[in-house]
């Protein structure tokens, strides 16, 4: 049995009055384990204020080197030494955005590992690759990148977070069906690849999840939880959805 996860991805907003709020009014489900991504400007003081509690935080992006001349970045050991445990990598925002290739996302997944924090591989397809019949091959080509550059059990302290571009922020999430369709497709490589083990990863779906889908969607049997953007920011739209992952 796969414990959810429900995180939250604040993107480029925050504040310290959100942290507050959300460490004296989030719910912190014993059913499901709850990460927290604020921007790097937030991350220490978030993660302060959950300190010795079972809410995790984490990196929305760490640069490819331990340190030195990388004017504006944080590094994943950085994020280590604060007591952070996570970090996002591969998000399609930093992949379209930020130039963030599949050999990039793979040098951050391996800084990220040796750091000994916990990745969130984040992979999904565009409009145009799903509607030319290529996400399973868009989705697998990401995942090979980052299974070439870390020859150890990659999917072991790893969690994938399956994101389609064309749901991402869109208010149109993908249908139960599709989603469930890609986890039961990324389960598969995992098991085929012979690269951990696919029964316990835990696969995150992400894109316009809100407190109205995400029952329908976690009802699906290879979803485990769910990386919220949008509705994460408000702490009772990200409560309700915590709620809806309890069985
Ligand atoms: P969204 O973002 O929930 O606003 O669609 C999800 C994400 O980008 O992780």
């Amino acid at each position: 049995m796969r414990k959810p996860v429900i995180a939250a991805n604040w993107k480029m907003n925050g504040s310290a009055e959100l942290c507050e709020r959300f460490a004296s009014t989030m719910v912190r489900p014993e059913y499901a384990d709850v990460w927290l991504f604020p921007s790097s400007l937030h991350l220490a003081k978030l993660t302060e204020l959950f300190r010795g509690s079972d809410v995790a935080t984490g990196a929305q992006n760490v640069w490819t080197d331990v340190s030195g001349a990388y004017t504006g970045e944080i590094s994943a050991s950085m994020v280590a030494r604060i007591h952070a445990e996570l970090a996002l990598v591969g998000h399609s925002e930093r992949r379209a955005t930020f130039g963030d290739s599949d050999a990039i996302v793979a040098k951050k997944f391996k800084i990220i590992m040796e750091a000994e924090l916990i990745p969130v591989l984040c992979v999904g397809e565009t409009l145009e690759e799903r509607e030319s019949e290529m996400a399973h091959l868009a989705v697998q080509r990401q995942l090979h990148a980052v299974e070439a550059a870390w020859d150890r059990s990659v999917y072991s302290h790893s969690v994938i977070a399956y994101e389609p571009v064309w749901a991402i922020g869109t208010g149109k999430a993908a249908t139960a069906a599709i989603a469930q369709e890609m986890h039961a497709l990324i389960r598969e490589h995992v098991r085929m690849q012979g690269s951990g083990d696919a029964d316990a990863l835990r696969i995150l779906y992400g894109g316009s999840v809100k407190p109205e889908n995400a029952r329908e969607l976690i009802a699906e049997s290879d979803i485990d939880g769910f990386l919220v953007g949008g509705a994460s920011l408000d702490v009772d739209d990200f409560n309700r959805i915590c709620e809806s992952v309890k069985n």
